[in-house]
């Protein structure tokens, strides 16, 4: 099978059409979807129509899924390895987690083994805002002033979950596991601290580095369409969602997110 691939910005993202990937894969075709993601780290799959039971079965072409912490309440009914991001609310309930994303994290980052990656499929759309802001993680790393390379060399800092109490030490700087190339792993959203620092010094550190990794020309905005799967690469991207309009009642977003299981970072 064949698709096309055209790039979404100069700082990363491509949108793939000519595909449904509702149906199997071949090997081919799967692994070219592989390559393209290496080199785009967001794949835009354009026009899908997916059951839950679809999404789940491509995303395990990717590895394993993971379940979210928030999973045991946000979780599709009868579909565990689906995770309910929704601005709905049903019986005076949120149908599944509201404000997710407010700051720049990538997914899992608390985990001893965050997420390869995600994939989000857009189900319900308002008719504005809800955009995600994805940054290249890579570029970020590569413009990193030689000071700030120094002062982070080597070092690992502290995640922690605001949802759970779970938490982890990673590298700050991670090498990815299949491309080889270094990227910057800390965010403002799960990151607490750097280990062996004082809280004042590594705050003041994290602080410039997220400063720096929020450049613009790292960063894209995806507006997203009805039909749109959208696959991200935890481990060198980060993203952030606008939900400025989330007091809104008529800002409804609704969608499905599987989660890819990844492994240690180092
Ligand atoms: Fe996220």
């Amino acid at each position: 099978m064949s698709f096309q691939i055209r790039p979404l910005s100069d700082a990363l993202g491509a949108e793939i059409t000519g595909i449904d990937v509702s149906r199997p894969l071949d090997e081919s075709t799967f692994a070219a979807i592989h390559e393209a993601h290496l080199a785009h780290l967001v794949l835009v799959f354009r026009d899908q129509q997916l059951t839950p039971q679809q999404q789940i079965d491509f995303s395990q072409r990717f590895g394993p899924l993971d379940v979210h912490p928030s999973q045991g309440k946000a979780h599709l009914e009868g579909y565990p390895d689906i995770l309910v991001i929704s601005t709905k609310r049903e019986n005076g309930r949120d149908v599944g987690i509201r404000n997710a994303g407010p700051k720049w994290h990538s997914d899992l980052a608390y985990r001893e083994r965050p997420a390869l990656g995600s994939m989000l499929y857009a189900l319900e759309l308002p008719d504005r805002g809800g955009d995600t802001g994805f940054a290249n993680m890579y570029k970020a790393y590569d413009a990193l002033p030689a000071d700030l390379k120094r002062a982070v060399d080597g070092k690992r800092a502290l995640f922690h979950s605001t949802r759970s109490s779970i938490d982890a030490r990673h590298p700050i700087i991670r090498t990815h596991p299949e491309t080889g190339q270094k990227s910057i792993f800390v965010n403002p959203q799960l990151t607490t601290g750097i280990e062996g620092m004082d809280a004042a010094e590594g705050d003041a550190l994290l602080n410039m580095i997220y400063f720096h990794n929020t450049r613009r020309t790292f960063i894209y905005w995806h507006q997203w369409k009805p039909g749109d799967l959208v696959f991200w690469d935890n481990r060198c991207v980060q993203h952030i969602a606008d939900h400025t309009r989330l007091d809104d009642p008529d800002y409804i977003r609704h969608m499905h997110r599987t989660t890819i299981a990844g492994d240690v970072p180092f």
